[in-house]
């Protein structure tokens, strides 16, 4: 990586927070949704599910209190009790689930749901579940896709790590996404960074044989890493064209993320890797 396409995460990263709790504040203010705030519901933050992240050895995010909108509440309240998936309900029967047998595309880390909802949308042949812990995201995502009808999504509210290792069966999932994971910019918080091998393994599991790793990520070190450590992962292969290896052109069939049109805006670059899982 050059400086000069380091050089726009080097502004972020000088307003970026000096401890956990400024870090927190961070991420919190970067989910909330654009819309007018309302004073209709707390976001309940999980405790729970924050100590079981720890015990599982990467606490990638913070949870935090806050107000929801009016339309985020609906999506938890009325939404999540018929399109919602739960922890505690262990191995997922995908068949049943969505009542077809179609390519699955699972995502963590959706945020406020905005380029999932468009994907499902717009691949009504595939299924979709999404995996977030943020609460107002959510609840966001699942009004969008009750209002707008789509049968082929279904989303857990619960840490990634538990879900992959204890939900989702083994072999399932053609894609897996994670497009601009939190980028824990300190050197002193990369251990929260996701893409680590514990990780990593939890996705190769998942996938079938065949079946897409693609990130994404608008941090210049954060893609170094991730290439990095996708190198030394057993079972994955790059699928980069030589040209442009590790990474991969931007492909046109990833809808832009609400932090990528950040990362525009502060005139950051962006990095796609996409890993195949070998048999
Ligand atoms: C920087 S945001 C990116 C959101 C979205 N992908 C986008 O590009 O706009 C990262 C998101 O990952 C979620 N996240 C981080 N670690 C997670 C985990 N272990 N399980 C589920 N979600 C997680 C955070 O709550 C946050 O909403």
């Amino acid at each position: 990586m050059t400086d000069e396409t380091s050089k726009p995460q080097d502004d972020t990263s000088t307003s970026a927070p000096a401890d956990d709790a400024q870090q927190e504040s961070v991420q919190n203010e970067r989910a909330q949704p654009e819309s007018v705030q309302t004073e209709s519901a707390p976001a309940t933050p999980s405790v729970a599910d924050e100590a079981v992240a720890r015990k599982r050895g990467i606490k990638s995010y913070v949870i935090r209190g806050g107000r929801m909108t009016q339309a985020q509440t609906r999506g938890l309240e009325e939404v999540f009790p018929r399109l919602g998936l739960r922890h505690e309900q262990g191995e997922l029967d995908l068949d049943a689930l969505f009542g077809r047998r179609a390519p699955l595309v699972i995502e963590v880390g959706f945020g406020m749901g905005k380029s999932l909802c468009e994907q499902a949308q717009a691949n009504p042949d595939t299924d979709f579940i999404g995996i977030e812990v943020h609460a107002p995201g959510v609840g966001k995502l699942l009004d969008d896709v009750d209002k707008l009808g789509l049968t082929n999504l279904r989303v857990y509210r619960h840490d990634a790590l538990e879900v992959l290792a204890d939900c989702v069966p083994a072999g399932c999932a053609d894609t897996f996404q994670l497009f601009f994971p939190d980028p824990w910019p300190k050197k002193k918080h990369h251990k929260r960074r996701i893409v680590q091998p514990a990780f990593v393994e939890l996705v190769r599991r998942v996938l079938k044989p065949g079946g897409h790793f693609h990130m994404a990520t608008d941090w210049a070190n954060y893609a170094e890493a991730m290439a990095e450590e996708m190198a030394e992962a057993p079972g994955f292969a790059n699928t980069a064209p030589a040209e442009t290896a590790p990474y991969v052109p931007r492909p046109d069939f990833r809808p832009l993320t609400k932090f990528e049109q950040r990362g525009e805006r502060l005139g950051h670059g962006v990095w796609d890797l996409i890993f195949v899982k070998q048999d």
